[in-house]
């Protein structure tokens, strides 16, 4: 009985510490845990549109290496700001402003000369990096291959 009594107290403080651990941090990255798989939860607006930045972005990177044209902006950037997200309690003045950095660092890479293209290209993937350690770091991993190192 006293054994019990004790496994149940036991129980208690464990099930305590879990809850403590799921608050917070946790709840911030629930919108792109899955990183570099397609997130099963991650259909919102904003993820499509994600999809579709990591294409052209990838895409930009074997173009440039390869010495090709690149594709200036991805489909329907003109949502990034707008689009519905996963996560409906984001820090929206925090992404809003990470968002206008990439924003900016894309017109950079739109209006670069050849022999800048590169280092505008990366520094537009720094900027997907910069937004990502704010809100969900997962994909980081998938980000650091767009970078094209010369
Ligand atoms: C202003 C912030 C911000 C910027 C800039 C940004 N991301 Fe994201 N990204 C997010 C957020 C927030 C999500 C979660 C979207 C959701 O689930 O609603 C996300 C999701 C993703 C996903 C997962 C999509 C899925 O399938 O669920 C990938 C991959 C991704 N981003 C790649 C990129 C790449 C590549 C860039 C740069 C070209 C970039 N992101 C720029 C904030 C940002």
């Amino acid at each position: 009985m006293r054994i019990r009594k004790i496994s149940v107290f036991a129980a208690a403080i464990y099930f305590v510490m879990l809850g403590a651990s799921c608050t917070g941090p946790v709840k911030e990255k629930a919108s792109c845990k899955n990183g570099d798989t397609i997130n099963p939860n991650g259909t919102s607006e904003l993820a499509l549109l994600m999809r579709e930045m990591a294409k052209q972005v990838t895409a930009n990177h074997d173009s440039l290496l390869a010495g090709k044209a690149i594709i200036l902006a991805p489909e329907g950037i003109g949502k990034l700001k707008t689009a519905e997200k996963t996560d409906k309690n984001l820090d929206t003045a925090l992404f809003n402003s990470l968002a206008d950095v990439y924003l900016g660092k894309l017109t950079e890479l739109q209006n670069a000369p050849d022999s800048l293209k590169i280092t505008a290209h990366n520094n537009l993937v720094t900027s997907c990096k910069d937004c990502h350690s704010n809100f969900c770091p997962g994909p980081i991993k998938l980000i650091n291959k767009m970078f094209v190192t010369q």
